[in-house]
């Protein structure tokens, strides 16, 4: 696997790709890898060939206050990850090529960015989404894919694609968890003892949500409730925001009848982490739902 750190190489070897007609993927990644991150090179090896994986811990979507600075960076085992992944290529810039001196063009995704993360975490988006675009445009991938992690991110993503008429197919893909529940984060890694045992709660208030949703409840107040209480057996873990949103619009419902999220961000300690359930009616039967956890 060749790691390329120039956008001038990367796409020399895009124009090479495309010249032979393959099929480019494209997995954009922030970093200290997990088996969520491997999970999405694995979709992508399905659909494209060459598939390229890029590692940039993008300053422009961290705000003055967040972890920035003490981001996890695992680099080489990171190489030796995707390598064994099997993926083609590593595009690693550094900051100044990305974002050389006088770079000032931005992507916002109005409405969907103002909401929830983008609440808690102001100018986050318009930095994923600037990047994302400055990605998609130096290795022209056919696909890309994102994971269900992140489902407003995911979702933001999706819209600009549509929106600025990119080439690229944006594909989602599931969350993949711990064995307790927990989802993969690189963040997980800030969790001493105590916080990471603590953190389970995340899936365990999504878990008491599903059995409520499987007994036939619809009503989200009733579901938000069900998650509060949840939520608030674990003394280490202090809510920003448990919501039910409509899966287009991220705005909040008042009962579940069409694509769905429940959103979690919660505080363990300092460590912010977010999962999510997502919601979707059966086809052939609306009033039974596909739970996705
Ligand atoms: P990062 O947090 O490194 O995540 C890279 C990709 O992996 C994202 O699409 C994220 O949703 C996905 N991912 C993370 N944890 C996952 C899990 N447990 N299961 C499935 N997928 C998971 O998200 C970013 O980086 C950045 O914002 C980025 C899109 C790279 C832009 O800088």
């Amino acid at each position: 696997m060749e790691t390329i750190r120039t956008i001038a190489w990367m796409k020399e070897l895009v124009r090479q790709a495309h010249a032979e007609s393959r099929i480019i993927g494209l997995v954009p990644t922030m970093g200290a890898l997990h088996r969520g991150h491997v999970a999405l090179i694995e979709r992508a090896k399905q659909d494209c060939s060459p598939v390229i994986a890029s590692i940039f811990v993008n300053p422009k979507q961290f705000g003055p206050n967040e972890d920035f600075s003490k981001y996890p960076r695992t680099f080489d085992k990171d190489q030796e990850k995707l390598e064994q992944a099997g993926a083609h290529a590593l595009f690693a810039p550094e900051a100044p090529e990305i974002y050389p001196p006088g770079f000032s063009s931005y992507v916002n995704v109005d409405g969907l960015s103002d909401r929830l993360e983008g609440r808690s975490r102001p100018g986050h988006f318009r930095g994923v989404a600037t990047v994302v675009l400055k990605l998609l445009q130096i290795v022209q991938p056919d696909f890309a894919y994102f994971g269900r992690k992140d489902a407003q991110q995911s979702r933001i993503i999706l819209q600009m694609a549509r929106d600025l008429n990119l080439n690229t197919e944006i594909v989602v893909c599931p969350i993949i968890r711990e064995p307790d529940g927990l989802a993969l984060s690189s963040r997980n890694a800030y969790l001493n003892p105590d916080e990471r045992h603590a953190a389970t709660v995340l899936h365990r208030a999504l878990e008491a949500a599903r059995t409520e949703l499987q007994a036939g409840v619809r009503d989200a107040l009733q579901l938000q409730t069900i998650l509060h209480a949840t939520l608030a057996t674990e003394p280490l873990a202090k809510l920003d925001y448990a919501e039910i949103v409509d899966a287009h619009s991220f705005e909040p419902i008042t009962r579940i009848s069409k694509p769905s999220y429940i959103v979690l961000a919660v505080f363990l300690g300092k460590t912010r982490l977010i999962d999510n359930l997502y919601l979707e009616p059966k086809p052939s039967a609306p009033d039974e739902l596909d739970i996705h956890l």
